[in-house]
């Protein structure tokens, strides 16, 4: 796609982090998070944000439609099987976008469509065509997906995805599902469509690659040198197993090797940092430290000869800046004295979007903060500004706690909680430590029992005093569900408290939600 001002050619940038991204293991995220997360890739300068899957739950349909109805100048896309009540769910929650699109999908391998279809393909093809036509009939943009076609015979391909431009696709999708293609094979794949399928210069070849072999990158690009113009990624390469390809490694590579492509993104890459910080927080996925562009030893040179390599002349050792993804030269940012204003000005450089309701609590801790911490940094102020986006209602509170521990000794710990009625109740339990015993007398409070099925610990940055951030996963069989629940604190005990009664809290909203009368907790706990 050429640029209209500079004959530049463009490539597409589609984000599926909160689609395919979201659905990576414990990476779900509430409703005022996935917006926020749009309000950052809209700022990011992605051309299309795959907001959800609206028929999969009553959640994925609002996040869609809460972001089309929202966000303006990036495409807001939302996906539907091929089938008539999916394309329809779909465009009830994208109608009202400035640019809605419409991602079908269905499955064209061999190994699909007689183990998981039963279909032939030619059932796979008239179904094809008719769901791209009544999308088609919906929306003027719909993107068509060939589920696993990295693995589909090449012939049958061609041939469905001639059939689904003639219905009406106007981005052709050519997903690597199982993350099994190899650069040059993949390469081949765009290479064969763009020779035999006659009508492929109606719509565009897009890009959607898994990690599953660590290829998903690199198969991306091969894929763009063949003549793909879109290309599908996350944040992070958060997704399915081992995720997709990573759209900050995308982006980078085209812009740093811009002598090689020649080809130019709509990407503010100075955003790339900012976003990548937002999806880690939201997610509880940590990315690993030498992870490329955005992880913490990116730009870190650590022998000796490389730092004086840098110091005489920069591009020794750097082929990207630092500031060209947006990582702060120093990342002190603010101290006790600092005012609202600096501090606004720090979350909206973050990419937040917070009411003077939202922003006035977190000065408030932020505050707090700064008498226990002299030095606040960026993600300091990140895990601050998240707890104000957790979408759940604080049905229980934490008023204080005590532990003992030691060596030689029963760990034990006291809690004090405020129930939702506002009465304040206390128990103890002991435990394998003092973290198992908090966990224990926060059950005997609230009554709701569940499996720790993930717990984990990070500093949220360098020094003794930093803040100690917990995420953690609780399991109530009974329903078959999962809750996360996360918290920071100096005092990594304190955060554990607060993450444990956050997911509880999780869990008392659903029940809640699903049965209005049920009495929450256990009734007689002592006070
Ligand atoms: O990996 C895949 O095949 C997908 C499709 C729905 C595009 O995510
Ligand atoms: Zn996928």
């Amino acid at each position: 796609m050429p640029d209209s001002e500079s004959n530049v050619e463009r490539i597409r940038i589609f984000d599926t982090t909160l689609r395919d991204g979201e659905q990576s293991p414990g990476a779900s995220m509430n409703h005022l998070e996935k917006v926020e997360v749009a309000r950052a890739l809209a700022l990011l300068g992605v051309d299309v944000i795959e907001a959800g899957f609206p028929i999969a739950s009553p959640g994925d349909f609002e996040a869609v439609r809460a972001i089309a109805t929202e966000i303006t100048g990036a495409s807001v896309c939302g996906l539907a099987r091929c089938n008539a009540r999916d394309i329809d769910r779909a465009w009830e929650a994208l109608q009202y976008a400035q640019k809605p699109r419409i991602h079908v999908f269905l499955a064209t391998s061999a190994i699909h469509r007689e183990h998981k279809l039963k279909m032939t393909t030619a059932q796979v093809v008239e179904k094809a065509v008719a769901s791209v036509r009544q999308a088609r009939s919906l929306c003027e943009d719909v993107e068509f997906s060939p589920e696993d076609a990295a693995r589909t015979e090449v012939d049958f391909l061609c041939e469905v995805v001639e059939a689904a431009i003639e219905a009406g696709a106007t981005t052709v999708n050519i997903p690597d599902t199982v993350g099994y293609a190899t650069p040059f094979q993949y390469a081949n794949v765009i290479r064969t469509l763009r020779e035999r399928v006659p009508n492929i210069g109606r719509a565009v070849i897009s890009t959607h690659c898994h990690d599953d072999l660590g290829m998903a990158v690199a198969n991306s690009l091969a894929a763009v040198e063949a003549g793909a113009r879109q290309i599908e990624c996350t944040i992070n390469g958060i997704g399915e197993r081992a995720g997709n390809a990573a759209l900050e490694e995308i982006v980078m590579a085209l812009k740093t090797r811009y002598d090689y492509y020649g080809l130019e993104t709509n990407i503010k890459t100075e955003r790339l940092y900012p976003v990548s910080k937002m999806i880690s927080t939201i997610t509880g996925l940590t990315v690993q430290r030498n992870k490329a562009i955005v992880g913490r030893n990116a730009f870190a040179h650590e022998s000796g000869i490389h730092q004086d390599g840098m110091l005489k002349e920069r591009s020794t050792y750097e082929i990207m800046r630092p500031e060209d993804v947006g990582v702060p030269k120093t990342d002190l940012v603010l101290g006790k004295h600092s005012g609202r204003h600096a501090l606004k000005d720090r979350v909206s450089e973050l990419g937040y979007h917070l009411n003077e309701t939202q922003l006035e609590t977190v000065f408030h801790d932020f505050k707090a903060l700064a008498d226990k911490k002299k030095e606040i940094f960026d993600d300091d102020l990140v895990v601050l500004i998240e707890k104000h986006i957790q979408d759940v209602t604080p049905v229980w509170s934490l008023v204080s706690m005590h532990t003992t521990a030691g060596t030689g000794l029963l760990p034990t710990a006291t809690v004090c909680i405020r129930r939702p009625d506002g009465q304040i109740v206390q128990d103890a339990a002991i435990g394998d430590g003092p973290v198992d015993a908090i966990f224990k007398a926060v059950e005997r409070v609230t009554g709701i029992a569940a499996n720790l099925k993930e717990f984990s610990i990070r500093g949220v940055t360098a020094g003794k005093d930093a803040q100690g951030e917990v995420s953690l996963e609780l399991e109530v069989t009974s329903d078959d569900r999962t809750f996360r629940g996360r918290a920071a604190s100096t005092d990594i005990i304190e955060a554990s408290a607060e993450a444990y009664l956050n997911a509880v809290n999780a869990i008392a909203t659903r029940r809640e939600r699903d049965q209005p009368r049920e009495v929450i907790g256990r009734p007689g706990a002592g006070a």
